[in-house]
């Protein structure tokens, strides 16, 4: 009996383990390092707890006094280690695409006004501590965004990175640029990656012979080079036709084992057809042979 016990505060405590990362709704890998840019101030935590009063309240009680919405799944008291643990780029992710019944935040809170409801949040979580905005290195943790142009003179595609933060936009210089081409499988990368000037502009020169469809497009795309893939908004991608015009047939305008269904190999539709005619034909067979069997016994 004693034993029984222990088995089942065991596979409670397991149960309770798995339950705290909410494996429900997980959280990419590559959003859970966001960060506010900015440290949280007194200002912020009085917004933020005037849009929790309006926006999520409701559901989530007062933080700290359990008086959630009793709605399954649970919302919960959001001052709980279960979201006191988490981190900030979590919080952020789950309150801008929400899980129903929760809504979807992306379009009701601007991304300040979410960041204030978690800077109110953050009141209530002992030992929490912010991570610093400023120590981030290089480009890690901001936001950047960028843009490109094709100069026609000098024959090379000119990409612009602007650095966004709370007090506006600058140049954002030193961040490492990477030129993709978009090929029938997937992206080429065309020169290694290079970084921007003072000036936030970083240009590669375009190699004139590179085919392009009919018109002579090619989708073109910048990105920054992120391994720590903290960076949002850093990609742009563009139709330019600065190809050499071929008329090589799309890729599913010809037979092929990749293709659409209807552009199929005529080998494989026979074999197809055949191994289906075969199945069939041993099915009717059987059902033949089996009524004959019967015959007989009533004979
Ligand atoms: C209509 C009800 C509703 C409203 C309004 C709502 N939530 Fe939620 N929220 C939920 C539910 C239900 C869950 C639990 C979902 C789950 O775990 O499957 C949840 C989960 C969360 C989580 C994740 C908690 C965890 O344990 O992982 C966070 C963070 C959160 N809500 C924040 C907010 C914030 C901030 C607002 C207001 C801006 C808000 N919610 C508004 C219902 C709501």
């Amino acid at each position: 009996m004693k034993r029984l016990l222990y088995i089942l505060m065991l596979l409670a405590a397991v149960a309770t383990r798995v339950e705290a990362q909410n494996p429900g709704w997980p959280v990419p890998d590559d959003q859970k390092g966001k960060i506010c840019l900015v440290k949280f101030t007194p200002d912020m935590v009085k917004g933020g707890e005037a849009i929790y009063t309006k926006n999520c309240q409701s559901c989530h009680g007062l933080p700290a006094k359990k008086n959630f919405a009793a709605i399954t799944p649970s919302p919960g008291d959001l001052s709980e280690p279960k979201a006191g643990t988490q981190k900030d780029g979590e919080l952020f992710y789950r309150i801008t695409t929400g899980k129903v019944p929760m809504p979807e935040f992306r379009n009701i809170l601007t991304e300040d006004e979410r960041w204030n409801v978690i800077a109110y949040l953050r009141t209530f979580h002992k030992g929490y501590v912010q991570p610093d905005p400023e120590k981030m290195a290089g480009t890690a943790g901001k936001r950047i965004k960028l843009s490109m142009t094709y100069d026609t003179l000098k024959k090379r595609i000119m990409v612009k990175a602007v650095e966004l933060s709370k007090e506006g936009t600058k140049p954002a210089k030193g961040a490492e640029i990477m030129i993709f081409v978009q090929r029938y499988f997937g992206a080429m990368q065309l020169t290694d990656p290079k970084p921007t000037s003072e000036s936030g502009y970083a240009g590669f020169d375009w190699p004139q012979d590179l085919p392009g469809d009919k018109a002579g497009n090619i989708i073109v795309s910048a990105r920054v080079n992120d391994p720590t893939g903290s960076l949002q908004e850093a990609v742009v991608s563009d139709t330019l036709a600065i190809g050499v015009p071929t008329n090589k047939p799309a890729l599913t305008d010809t037979r092929a084992m990749w293709s659409v269904s209807s552009k199929a190999p005529i080998w494989m539709i026979l074999t197809y057809t055949l191994a289906v005619l075969v199945v069939w034909y041993f099915i009717i067979y059987i059902i033949l042979s089996v009524l004959d069997i019967r015959k007989i016994k009533q004979a």
